[in-house]
């Protein structure tokens, strides 16, 4: 088959590496893709929420399947797009519907969701600027420290965890007063919750549903979980509290009851979808959904998925996944991330990277690169290159990418020599 996947970050990398191995796949397109994508496919100069363009390439090349990476184009609706224009409507698009994308385009919903399926969740209440004084005297009633989060997408930036009530109060209002523009016109004030996040992934044909490798990802620029917060600095699979009672937890009361949930609302979803959860006391709890995978988890999940993506994709889209086989690696994988110095604040882009083609025994995803006029590969992004590696433990897979890490060369690189050390 001719598959169109859309992205352009480390994880669509992964994602892509994944779908070239595997024999159903004629041809890959990456649109708009990276420096790396185009060695396991080819690149398209369309940008992933050029709806009107993808229409018109698929069309052009006779694209059977359609895989989107980033929560981006599903939040604007491809799926709906697709699904209402009779030329492309037979096209599968591997992601949920609009309606589906509001469980990470507002987190209002989100919880709302969660609230009416019975899925373990902080305690919250939504404001907005017509309500910001019972906003006020909510916080009064909560414990240091306060989580609030814009309603709407932010990059990731939309979430703020403070450690006084004076704070907090300052931040709602400034928050409702468009300190992210529309997106913060409601605001979850939600309970703080203390624990160890996991991220776990389902792969999805509305009814049934596989359970891929989990992660942990590393949010944080800075050694031992300090400093700002980032796309992700480097992540781990398999994820040790993980052990099989806990996961079973996790589809008992969070797995199947979302996916019922979906069905019972009518909502459309043929996708991954990503549980971002914290264990509470060996208890899990959903922090958030995203609609996606996770960027850097998918760069250490992937190596974890022994059975062919490609045909778990197709049950997805067909709605008999649960006629497919998921077999994992039992091999733990991890991803350290090689960023630019300055990220997540101010960066510079441009540098020449070297020492790729040096690289034993690990994979390189390329999250932020491009190529300059004369074909080099350079910097083009925050977070810029992902090693990642195989281990029969996860000491012995972080001791193999740290060395490798070594080996890539670019000006001002960055990268946190501490991923896993905490677990
Ligand atoms: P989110 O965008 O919802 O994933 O939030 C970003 C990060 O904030 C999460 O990955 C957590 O580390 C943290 N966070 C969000 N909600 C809570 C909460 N209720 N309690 C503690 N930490 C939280
Ligand atoms: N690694 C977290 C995310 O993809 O949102």
């Amino acid at each position: 088959m001719k598959l169109l996947l859309l992205g352009s970050g480390g994880r669509e990398h992964a994602l892509a590496w994944k779908i070239a191995q595997s024999s159903k796949i004629e041809k890959l397109y990456i649109a708009p893709g990276n420096a790396g994508t185009a060695t396991t496919g080819e690149n398209v100069n369309i940008k992933a929420d050029d709806f009107e363009a993808i229409r018109q390439f698929v069309l052009d090349k006779g694209i059977d399947m359609v895989v989107v990476g980033p929560e981006d184009p599903l939040v604007k609706g491809i799926y709906d797009y697709f699904k209402a224009d009779e030329s492309i409507c037979h096209i599968p698009v591997i992601g949920p519907s609009k309606q589906g994308a509001v469980l990470e385009g507002s987190k209002d919903f989100a919880k709302g969701f969660m609230q009416r399926h019975n899925i373990p969740t902080a305690a919250y209440k939504t404001f907005t600027r017509e309500t910001l004084n019972e906003g006020m005297q909510f916080l009064e009633t909560l414990k240091a420290p306060y989580v609030l989060k814009a309603d709407g997408l932010c990059a990731g930036k939309g979430v703020l965890i403070l450690p006084t009530l004076d704070e907090a109060k300052k931040e709602l209002q400034e928050m409702l007063g468009g300190m992210f523009g529309s997106a913060s016109d409601s605001v979850v004030i939600e309970e703080f919750l203390s624990g160890i996040e996991c991220s776990v992934f389902v792969l999805t044909d509305g009814t049934h549903y596989k359970i891929l490798p989990e992660a942990k990802d590393y949010k944080r620029i800075g050694e031992g979980d300090t400093g700002l917060n980032t796309g992700g600095m480097g992540s781990v699979s398999p994820v040790p509290f993980a052990d099989k009672a806990w996961m079973q937890k996790v589809e008992d009361r969070i797995i199947r009851p979302t996916v019922e949930g979906l069905a019972a609302e009518g909502i459309e979803y043929k996708g991954f979808i990503f549980f971002g959860l914290i264990n509470v006391e060996g208890e899990p709890m959903v922090i958030e959904y995203n609609v996606r995978m996770g960027d850097p988890e998918t760069e250490s999940v992937m190596l974890r998925i022994k059975s062919d993506l490609v045909d778990l994709l197709e049950g997805t889209a067909a709605g008999n996944l649960n006629e497919k086989t998921l077999e994992f690696d039992e091999r733990s994988a991890v991803c350290v991330m090689l960023v630019s110095g300055g990220y997540p604040g101010h960066y510079e882009k441009g540098f020449p990277i070297s020492g790729i083609n040096e690289v034993e025994n690990s994979i390189v995803f390329h999250a932020g690169t491009a190529f300059d006029a004369e074909g080099r590969v350079i910097t083009a992004g925050g977070r810029v290159i992902a090693v990642s590696s195989y281990g029969a433990t996860k000491n012995e897979a972080l001791q193999q990418s740290f060395t490798q890490a070594q080996k890539i060369q670019f000006e001002k690189k960055y990268f946190r020599s501490d991923i896993g050390s905490d677990l």
